[in-house]
């Protein structure tokens, strides 16, 4: 039997109690396709109602841990090691178009370094999560990083620039770099699904340029603890304050960082 620590227990009720919503929402999306209003305004409210959801469960559970979030900021609390960092709803995108991919994400930050995560994709019913030493697991199966060895046999998700997103040009560099040297690029539309996927093996690598620390907290351990690796893309700063991200298998990580540069 797998033992989940208190705080594991607190991030997963959150997410899937904050969950229910979130479905019942994408269903509504789904009718507002057609209508002349589109799903824009509807989304943004459903995407506030998610993290009003989760703001209320961890706090309840954690008064005193500080909060990051997406939509309301950073919230100060009364411990200064520790704080959640949420993205209510990763893939927003994909949620406006009905396309079925999207997430929510929660991470714990200790003292500037992620130490715990959870990534649930409602739809999927897929509860990813990790802690610190105890390994990363989707529901209640181990995860190991792929063990692909062979970039030709590699499948990279990203992230492309859209509007005013920085950096498009060194991006469309490396994506040319990238796609001549692998069996694959995927664009999912939801960085911290992205991550969890390294995680799962179910993609080698991942890179993006311009993320947020609400997008990669929960990630970064997940990868680690699934015996990948995540660094900045520049190989200097902390992935999570530069959210220049790279992050891959033990053995793929180190060259797609060097195709990358
Ligand atoms: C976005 C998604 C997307 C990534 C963007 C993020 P949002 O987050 O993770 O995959 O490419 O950079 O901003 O806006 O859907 O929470
Ligand atoms: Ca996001
Ligand atoms: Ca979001």
């Amino acid at each position: 039997m797998i033992v989940k620590s208190a705080n594991i227990n607190v991030m997963m009720g959150a997410a899937r109690k904050a969950a229910r919503g979130l479905l019942r929402d994408f269903g509504e999306v789904e009718q507002l396709q057609v209508s002349q209003k589109g799903p824009g305004d509807f989304v943004t409210a459903a995407d506030h109602r998610v993290e009003k959801a989760l703001r209320a469960e961890l706090t309840k559970a954690r008064p005193d841990y500080g909060l990051l979030l997406e939509e309301s900021g950073h919230i100060e609390g009364k411990d200064p090691h520790n704080m959640w960092v949420v993205d209510p709803l990763d893939g927003t995108t994909n949620f406006l178009h009905s396309i079925p991919h999207f997430a929510i994400s929660i991470g714990l930050v200790r003292n500037g370094e992620p130490i715990a995560g959870v990534i649930y994709q409602p739809l999927t019913d897929e509860m990813f999560w990790a802690e610190k030493g105890s390994g990363a697991f989707v529901n209640d199966r181990r995860l190991r990083v792929s063990a692909r060895r062979k970039m030709e046999e590699a499948v990279i998700a990203t992230g492309i620039p859209h509007q005013g997103r920085p950096q498009p040009k060194r991006f469309l560099g490396q994506l040319e770099k990238v796609m001549g040297a692998t069996s694959g690029i995927r664009r999912f539309g939801a960085a911290t699904l992205d991550l969890a996927y390294v995680a799962a093996g179910r993609c080698e690598g991942f890179w993006e340029i311009g993320l947020q620390p609400w997008d990669i907290a929960a990630g970064i351990i997940l990868v680690r603890e699934a015996g990948g690796y995540v660094s900045d893309l520049d190989g200097n700063a902390n992935p999570l304050e530069s959210g220049n991200v790279v992050a891959g298998n033990d053995h793929l990580h180190a060259p797609l960082a060097a195709m990358l540069k």
